[in-house]
């Protein structure tokens, strides 16, 4: 609960901050694309001066969606109480063993609060359609 509330806090303070055209000077602006989270492009090189002013864009929007099927809002429930379920999308395929270990680490490190047959149902759902084996792009 401590940490949603220091994110919350970080969110609101975040939020009001100024916008390009504010920005005399401004050089260079971008903004994440919707689905396109993972794949930003490196932004060519370009000529800065002492002074040269940046915006880095608003925060990205995108939340994935998780693939259907057993176990999927029990996922959406539990894991999306810190953090958006986009952490669990923008994790390269991993194996089955390891996905067992996040699940655990959320719970025994970060303070999820999850019971054991609600773990398990997440770990199974997580290897059915995240690992190497089971993930359709
Ligand atoms: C109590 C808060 C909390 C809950 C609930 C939670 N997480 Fe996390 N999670 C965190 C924190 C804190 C981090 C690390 C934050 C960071 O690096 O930005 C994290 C990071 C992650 C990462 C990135 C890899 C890593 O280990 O840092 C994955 C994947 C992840 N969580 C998956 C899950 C899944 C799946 C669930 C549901 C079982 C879940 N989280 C529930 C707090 C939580």
């Amino acid at each position: 609960m401590k940490l949603r509330t220091i994110a919350l806090w970080t969110l609101a303070l975040a939020a009001p901050m100024v916008t390009a055209q504010e920005r005399p000077g401004l050089v260079s602006a971008g903004d994440y694309a919707d689905g396109t989270l993972g794949s930003a492009q490196q932004p060519a090189r370009m000529d800065v001066q002492p002074g040269s002013v940046y915006r880095v864009g608003k925060w990205p929007t995108y939340t994935a969606d998780l693939a259907p099927g057993k176990g999927r809002d029990t996922v959406v429930g539990n894991c999306s109480m810190c953090h958006s379920v986009t952490y669990i999308t923008m994790q390269p395929p991993l194996p089955a063993a390891t996905w067992k270990a996040e699940v655990h680490k959320m719970i025994a490190v970060m303070g999820a609060p999850i019971q054991p047959a609600t773990e398990e149902e997440i770990v199974s759902y997580l290897q059915e359609h995240y690992t190497p084996q089971t993930r359709k792009p």
